[in-house]
């Protein structure tokens, strides 16, 4: 494809057309470095998409003209380094094409107060305004597919989520983590003005964020008293030091698992941002639905694909009903069921071909566990009172430290009612027996005729949802996503993008 500049609004319309495919927008101020470069990188890996960078110095995100007038423009290097790491196409417009004088179609925005008024927001007027205004004329212009971000800009990130949710603009934000430079620092245009010294205490105030990150998931806790005292003692202008929830910007809860501490410090005539995001423990996902709903398949391919930790807890039910079955354990009637509990062990251990193979008391039952003979009793088995407890706390014990994703019945309710992201997988009974139809793990089911299938189907899910214990049932925060006439990878890829938009890419960074 032919690289183009282009410089004017009217010409993007006619590229538009001839490009023939979705876009993927870049949006800079220009004086690009590696932070920019990794955008403009990520956007050429992601998808066959074109690339498209633009450079615009908005005046109307600076509150100080001082500021504006000295703001680096390196606008040759910009392109060639645009180009040479991806980019098809460069929109750079000039303050008339943005802003037309007396153009009534261009609307200035307004951030919202509860995103704009913490952090940044406090001694930068009107900045997230202008950012808003500039970003929203940039995409009715471009109308790209997707928008790729920095987190470095955490709280403008998150004021540019709200806007696009708000103007109902469809568009994908993709981010990227914070980009450091060999002394820890954060990559940004403005470190061009630094001196050797503001570059040093600059570095001693990223190393004390990321000391506080990487102590976070012992301590649990974060003194901020004793950060600022020691920048004070550095003797750095601290403008702000917070501690809150990375989403709202209000102050952290105890409870929340990932939280933020973001601050800014002034070092001479420039102005420095810098965060990390804290974790008590790695992120957990839970994925409840029924039968069939596409649940097992999606939670593996998510487990690999976000290198999480695979928990099949429907597959520990199916152990513990195959050993009920070998041991002729009355499940029914034994009185001694909870220290029978006590001494049996399921494992998962990955196998050869990367899966998961499940152990019981040693034995791997992985293949066995999927019978129908199972299957017809598992739902009983697991609506056990002492069976649920002793499963649920195995889970738990497994899901300690994260870091993994679980799929069953009652893990957003019940196993990891804090899980950071629920969804709740479902499809038509339909849908369902077609795919447990066309299922190689389940081969009985494929000599099942399929009106029998739909209505073990139904029994199942009258089972499962009226058990008086943990039954299935949509956690109030969990999001449902009905499967019908979507290709599994299209489920994976949406639950991913869900994640992402809880999970700060870079908390996981160590
Ligand atoms: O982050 C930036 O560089 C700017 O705020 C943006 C998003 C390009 C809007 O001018």
């Amino acid at each position: 494809m032919k690289k183009v500049i282009i410089r004017k609004t009217e010409e993007i319309e006619n590229w538009r057309r001839n490009i023939n495919n979705e876009i993927n927008f870049i949006p800079t101020m220009g004086n690009l470095h590696d932070g920019h470069i990794k955008l403009i990188s990520t956007a050429k890996n992601d998808n066959s998409n074109v690339n498209l960078v633009s450079i615009f110095i908005n005046p109307l995100q600076f509150d100080n003209k001082l500021d504006l007038e000295n703001y680096p423009k390196t606008i040759d290097n910009d392109i060639k380094i645009s180009f040479s790491n991806g980019a098809d196409a460069i929109f750079i417009p000039s303050n008339e094409d943005i802003y037309p004088p007396n153009n009534e179609n261009i609307k200035f925005l307004k951030a919202p107060k509860k995103l704009s008024s913490a952090l940044c927001g406090l001694n930068r007027m009107g900045h997230f305004d202008g950012v808003c205004t500039v970003v929203y004329r940039l995409l009715n212009i471009i109308k790209p597919k997707n928008l790729y971000l920095g987190e470095k800009d955490w709280q403008q990130l998150l004021i540019l989520k709200n806007l696009i949710l708000r103007k109902k603009l469809n568009v994908a934000i993709k981010s990227i983590p914070t980009q450091r430079d060999f002394d820890g620092i954060p990559l940004s245009s403005r470190n061009v003005h630094l001196s050797k010294n503001e570059r040093k205490l600059i570095s001693f105030f990223s190393s004390e964020l990321l000391e506080a990150k990487k102590n976070f998931p012992q301590d649990k806790k974060i003194d901020l008293n004793q950060i600022i005292k020691k920048l004070l003692a550095k003797k750095i202008s601290i403008e702000y030091l917070e501690h809150l929830h990375p989403h709202t910007l209000q102050k952290a809860r105890l409870e929340d698992n990932i939280s933020l501490l973001a601050g800014a410090i002034r070092c001479g005539e420039t102005r420095l941002i810098d965060h990390v995001f804290l974790m008590k423990r790695r992120p957990i996902i839970a994925i409840d639905g029924p039968a069939g709903s596409g649940k097992s398949t999606a939670t593996k391919l998510i487990a690999k694909k976000l290198k999480l930790l695979y928990l099949d807890t429907g597959a520990m039910y199916r152990a513990l009903s195959w050993l009920m079955i070998k041991e002729n354990i009355n499940y029914k009637k034994e009185k001694n069921l909870q220290n029978i509990l006590k001494g049996i062990s399921i494992v998962f251990k990955s196998n050869t071909n990367s899966h998961q193979d499940v152990y019981v008391n040693n034995y791997c039952v992985t293949e066995e566990i999927r019978s129908q003979k199972i299957s017809s009793i598992v739902s009983k088995i697991s609506s056990i009172k002492e069976v649920r407890e002793f499963l649920v706390e195995e889970q738990r014990k497994i899901g300690e430290s994260g870091g993994l994703v679980a799929e069953g019945r009652d893990i957003g309710t019940t196993v990891f009612p804090h899980a950071e992201l629920k969804i709740f997988l479902t499809a038509s009974i339909d849908e369902r027996a077609k795919r447990r139809k066309s299922d190689k793990n389940s081969k009985d089911s494929q000599e099942i005729d399929f009106h029998t299938l739909k209505e073990l189907i139904k029994k199942r899910d009258f089972e499962d949802s009226n058990r008086e214990i943990s039954p299935l049932i949509k956690a109030n925060d969990a999001i449902e996503i009905i499967t019908d006439g979507y290709t599994i990878n299209e489920v994976v890829d949406k639950i991913i993008d869900l994640y992402y938009d809880k999970i700060p890419k870079e908390a996981e960074i160590k």
